[in-house]
């Protein structure tokens, strides 16, 4: 298609809708969307537009993403919470993924922290999320620079539930030396950053979930909690 090409879409014929534009000249990539809230089955792989950066923004090529108890709240639209976040009746942001790891691809023009080429692994906010995806757009205070030894896979598994972990018992708990630390529910994504955050606090740490009752560290998968 060329600019001459009468097939050649143009801007003005998509009354401002940026999207719609970017669809029909080719611009686009894959993700997961959804138009409504329910259970998986909303889930749909689409062909959308390719984000682009803004000002403060990096594009990251999408290598690796986890999912998040947010994912789920978001998709289901419950609590209602959720829908304060993302719309009542219908999400607002069809996409979901919070974390994320990849490949910085183009950087807005006040990027100062990263560059093209470089592995970032990070965590969007609740009301912009997108990294079931090909490509997504972040802040560039949203990601960091991936550690060399750790794969895409694992970076991608930590921020969100670390996070929470961290700001749990750091924060808000204000963890400290020599003190006990129960952590209900130490299998799941922010239980094992829990445990292994109270640790290197230098707390004694007996953990607690579903299945198994655990006690310093030593797994007695006899023992079911109730
Ligand atoms: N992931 C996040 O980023 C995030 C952020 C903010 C808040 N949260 C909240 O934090 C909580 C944990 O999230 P998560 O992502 O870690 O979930 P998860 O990966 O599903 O882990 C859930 C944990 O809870 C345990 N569990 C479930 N039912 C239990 C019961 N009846 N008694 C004792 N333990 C039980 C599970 O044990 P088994 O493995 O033995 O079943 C597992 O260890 C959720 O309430 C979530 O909404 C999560």
């Amino acid at each position: 298609m060329t600019q001459n090409d009468p097939k050649t879409p143009r801007a003005d014929q998509f009354q401002g809708d940026r999207e719609a534009f970017q669809v029909a000249s080719g611009n686009t990539m894959k993700a997961t969307v959804y138009t409504q809230y329910g259970s998986p089955d909303v889930l749909q792989l689409k062909e959308v537009a390719k984000p682009t950066p803004q000002d403060n923004e990096v594009l990251v090529q999408v290598h690796a993403a986890s999912v998040n108890a947010a994912d789920w709240h978001l998709m289901r639209g419950t609590p209602f919470l959720a829908r304060l976040v993302n719309g009542l009746q219908k999400p607002k942001n069809t996409k979901l993924g919070a974390d994320v790891a990849g490949r910085v691809e183009a950087i807005g023009r006040n990027v100062t922290q990263f560059q093209v080429g470089d592995d970032v692994f990070g965590c969007l906010p609740l009301h912009e999320l997108g990294s079931f995806a090909e490509y997504v757009c972040a802040h560039e205070d949203a990601v960091a620079l991936k550690p060399a030894k750790m794969t895409f896979e694992q970076a991608a598994a930590v921020p969100l539930a670390a996070f929470t972990a961290l700001q749990g018992l750091r924060d808000k708990g204000q963890i400290q030396l020599g003190q006990k630390v129960l952590i209900n529910g130490a299998s799941g994504g922010v239980g094992t950053a829990a445990v292994q955050i109270a640790k290197s606090f230098g707390t004694e740490v007996d953990f607690r979930m579903q299945h198994a009752e655990c006690r310093h560290g030593a797994l007695d998968w006899r023992r079911p909690c109730h």
